[in-house]
């Protein structure tokens, strides 16, 4: 007990050494003070650095979106880098934290609450990337991967049908924060991810609120891939397999 406890005033000390920093984009700094988000600021330099190092043109992927703050964030840095890569996201807007059929302390049906939700999505990600539109579904990321395993031609939440199917580049792992979603997302995501492809996991302090997310990330390394960076996620990347 004691020398955990001792670990995690360690890792609290290197974590205020590190200095969360914005990253430094205007437009991002937009794109954030209109969108709700639950990522850190200072995980946009992972996503920037992911998109900046993405291995292959091959499909980028977003497991988990809730308003669209990092679905915005990575469209905007695919356009900023010239990446051409087709993006998808996958939520089906259903949140761990439901108790029943209203939203607590309200009669408001958790219903209506989901479709709240879904249509903030909607207008954010439409009115930050008309021109570029995601292909998002509205699926929980085990149905999305089956879907994806089909190869199947599909409509996504905007009305426009898109080919599933392929190899990835890289994929931002937020929904489900259970550890066997996550241990799933990370398999179904690892049997598609092409040789240099890259995993972003967020919520994997290991001393954070999902340690076990952290398990997934210390099991990828055991398997063929590589740290990139550690704070305030864990982004990995494919080295061999
Ligand atoms: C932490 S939020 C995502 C935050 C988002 N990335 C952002 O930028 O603010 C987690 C999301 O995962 C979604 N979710 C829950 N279960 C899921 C599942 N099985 N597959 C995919 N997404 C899921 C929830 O609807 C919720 O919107």
């Amino acid at each position: 007990v004691i020398r955990d406890l001792v670990r995690r005033l360690e890792r609290r000390r290197a974590i205020r050494r590190r200095r969360p920093t914005a990253y430094p984009d205007p437009h991002v700094k937009w794109i954030r003070r209109a969108t709700r988000g639950e990522i850190h600021y200072s995980l946009d330099h992972l996503l920037d650095r992911a998109v900046m190092e993405l291995p292959t043109g091959d499909p980028v992927l977003e497991i988990g979106s809730l308003c669209g703050l990092s679905t915005n964030l990575i469209a905007y840095l695919l356009r900023k880098h010239g990446r051409p890569n087709a993006f998808f996201t996958t939520d089906p807007w259903t949140f761990e934290e439901e108790t029943g059929d209203s939203v607590p302390g309200s009669a408001i049906p958790i219903a209506d609450y989901r479709d709240l939700i879904r249509r903030q999505f909607e207008t954010n990600v439409r009115f930050w990337n008309a021109d570029r539109l995601p292909h998002s579904f509205a699926l929980p990321s085990d149905e999305f991967f089956v879907a994806w395993r089909e190869g199947c031609e599909a409509t996504d939440v905007f009305g426009r049908a898109a080919r599933l199917g392929g190899p990835l580049a890289f994929c931002f792992v937020d929904g489900a924060h259970a550890a066997e979603n996550v241990r799933r997302d990370f398999e179904n995501v690892h049997a598609h991810l092409v040789r240099g492809g890259l995993v972003l996991f967020d919520d994997s302090d290991p001393y954070g609120r999902h340690p076990h997310i952290y398990g997934v990330v210390e099991d990828a390394l055991g398997r063929g891939y590589e740290l990139l960076a550690d704070y305030p996620g864990h982004l990995i990347r494919k080295v061999d397999g």
